[in-house]
């Protein structure tokens, strides 16, 4: 696999053209790969594949090591090179060399992620809320994970498309439009909330409960929105305005933003036609009224996509979204965040769409699942009515983090204070869901979210904004371009530091490809660990001058290292803090 990590590349490049020079078209399948060295007094990384070769060639890995690292001359990257044990090739980088290349990094674009993507274009579905209801904690993961991705396809070099496909057509808006007319205040219908609709619901929903002809109301409302009676597209225009306004109000805390709002309302109109594509491909058959699309031969049960009232089901406007999406906008793919009980959902839909040749590479349709969030006491469910709303959660994490900024006796104007607060909040709440792999449930606690030391959002905060300050006062000392100096790496800890730092862009390109952004913030709590032992190690201002240039270059990269990375998982980089 290629790893896209430099130094490896160049290392395994290196090694397969002394084993080619050494052994011609015999060793013409061997692929070698060198990683980290296990222990650095082994040098900075190692090569173990020559044992692979003892049966090819007859001969003893050592022997066959020793050979090919004769074979060709050792090329300036490599300072030392040595046949170990067995057959081990040990690899120690020039300092030299690296400088170079990390300098490379530094100056380039966005440190140096290359463009994978080519303006290929990615549909990412993702937070996609229901309307009519507040966000509670349960959006907090499609909404935070979806937007990392959108941030890391669109660095890789994709055309992205973050589509919210809202929940805003179905069948609870023939409920909520009676309980809007009966149960509202005219005050509270003059100056509508969110909160109002989800109260005039629930009071609806239990009359109806209670009372069939109130349900025969709701349901007679129900069909006339659903014909285009004017009074009632109205009002739930209205609901929908209304809802997108309050979750907006979310996104601008959360720095999220889409291009495209098509909720499921868009796709309203093509839900009968889906239908008669599948039964004209012999897909879709009646079943007591209703239409199903059978999936047995594909191990999946029975896929609903009309019922017996002739109302369409989730799946078909899923069909109907694909159909869109790929007519108007060839994707390369099409990815959609959501937990994962809807994984069964997604795995119907996608059989149907390959079936009738929607989607012809496999590759294409994802899902992107999560496991849920939970505090220590349960889950957050809207069933048992104890749901946390994501305003309310992003005020008590910003509440937090103000008392850490007011413990510590700054001197800020209260705005910034503020404005302070509300990114290590923010940033710790985002953290603490992306340093986990998408795929596990996370037990959430403010100790662990808001923790100084250890692997969290405030910690590489602090850590960013304390180099900041670090190149402010080289700045008032010095006053040249840190990255302009040159960089000497003489120390272990500033090569594994340097070495650290050839790593950002494979980190990125990996936590795109494999939908974690977890993959970009281990990295990004790993280089804050090796700057740490780096910076206790290595007095920075106080060195001689090529010495202090040196380690304050490495500084400054690592500084831009950590912001480019924590922007591509929407947390905030406040310089002083
Ligand atoms: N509105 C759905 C929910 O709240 C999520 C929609 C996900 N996207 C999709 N195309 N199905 O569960």
């Amino acid at each position: 696999m290629n790893t896209l990590n430099l130094c490896e590349n160049a290392l395994s490049d290196y090694i397969k053209q002394a084993f080619t020079a050494a052994f011609g078209d015999a060793v013409a399948d061997f692929s070698p790969r060198v990683q980290p060295a296990t222990d650095p007094k082994f040098g900075d990384f190692q090569c173990n594949d020559s044992m692979q070769l003892a049966k090819t060639l007859h001969r003893p890995p050592r022997a066959i090591a020793e050979t090919a690292v004769k074979a060709i001359p050792v090329p300036e990257m490599i300072e030392k090179i040595e046949v170990a044990g067995p057959g081990f090739i040990n690899l120690t980088v020039s300092p030299n060399w690296l400088a170079g290349q990390i300098a490379n990094l530094a100056t380039a674009p966005h440190f140096g992620i290359p463009d994978i993507g080519q303006g290929r274009t990615v549909v990412i579905d993702y937070s996609s809320p229901n309307a009519a209801k507040q966000m509670h904690i349960g959006h907090i993961r499609s909404t935070v994970i979806g937007n990392a991705l959108d941030r890391l396809y669109r660095a890789t070099g994709f055309h992205v498309l973050a589509d919210n496909h809202i929940g805003d057509w179905g069948t609870q808006f023939g409920i909520l439009i009676e309980g809007y007319r009966n149960f509202l205040t005219e005050e509270q219908r003059g100056n509508l909330t969110v909160a109002d609709l989800e109260q005039a619901y629930v009071s609806s929903y239990n009359r109806a409960k209670e009372d069939p002809e109130w349900m025969d109301t709701c349901r007679r409302e129900l069909v006339k929105l659903q014909q285009g009676d004017a009074e009632n597209r109205a009002i739930w225009k209205k609901f929908i305005d209304i809802s997108i306004e309050e979750f907006n109000r979310m996104y601008r805390r959360l720095d999220v933003s889409f291009d495209l709002w098509r909720g499921e309302s868009y796709y309203n109109d093509q839900l009968a036609d889906v239908v008669e594509t599948l039964k004209t491909c012999g897909l879709a058959e009646e079943s007591d009224g209703a239409q199903i699309v059978r999936l047995e031969d594909e191990g999946l049960p029975v896929c609903l996509i009309q019922k017996s009232d002739g109302g369409f089901n989730y799946a078909t406007t899923d069909i109907a979204t694909v159909r869109s999406r790929v007519t108007e906008f060839s994707p390369y793919r099409i990815v959609y965040v959501t937990d994962e009980r809807q994984q069964l959902h997604f795995k119907q839909f996608f059989t149907i769409c390959r079936k009738i040749g929607l989607s012809t590479d496999p590759d294409q349709l994802v899902h992107v699942w999560f496991g849920l969030m939970r505090l220590p006491e349960g889950t957050f469910s809207t069933r048992q009515g104890n749901v946390i709303k994501l305003d309310d959660l992003l005020n008590e994490a910003v509440r937090r983090a103000r008392e850490i900024i007011d413990s510590g006796n700054r001197e800020m104007p209260e705005s910034e204070k503020a404005e302070l607060a509300e990114a290590i909040g923010i940033g710790a709440i985002k953290y603490a869901d992306l340093s986990h792999d998408p795929q596990t449930l996370i037990v959430f606690t403010w100790e662990k979210a808001m923790a100084l030391e250890g692997n969290s959002g405030p910690y590489l905060q602090y850590a960013y904004a304390r180099i900041c300050s670090l190149l402010d006062k080289y700045a008032e000392q010095v006053g040249t371009d840190p990255l302009k100096n040159r960089l000497l790496l003489d120390s272990p800890a500033e090569k594994a530091l340097a070495l650290k730092l050839t790593q950002f862009p494979a980190a990125v390109v990996r936590a795109a490809e494999a939908y974690k952004p977890s993959i970009l913030a281990d990295y990004l709590f790993t280089l804050a660990q090796n700057y740490s032992s780096f910076y206790q190690r290595s007095p920075i201002l106080k060195s001689k001058p090529t010495v202090r240039d040196s380690r304050i270059c490495l500084c400054a990269m690592t500084a831009a290292a950590l912001s480019e990375g924590l922007h591509l998982l929407g947390i905030r980089t406040p310089s002083r803090i």
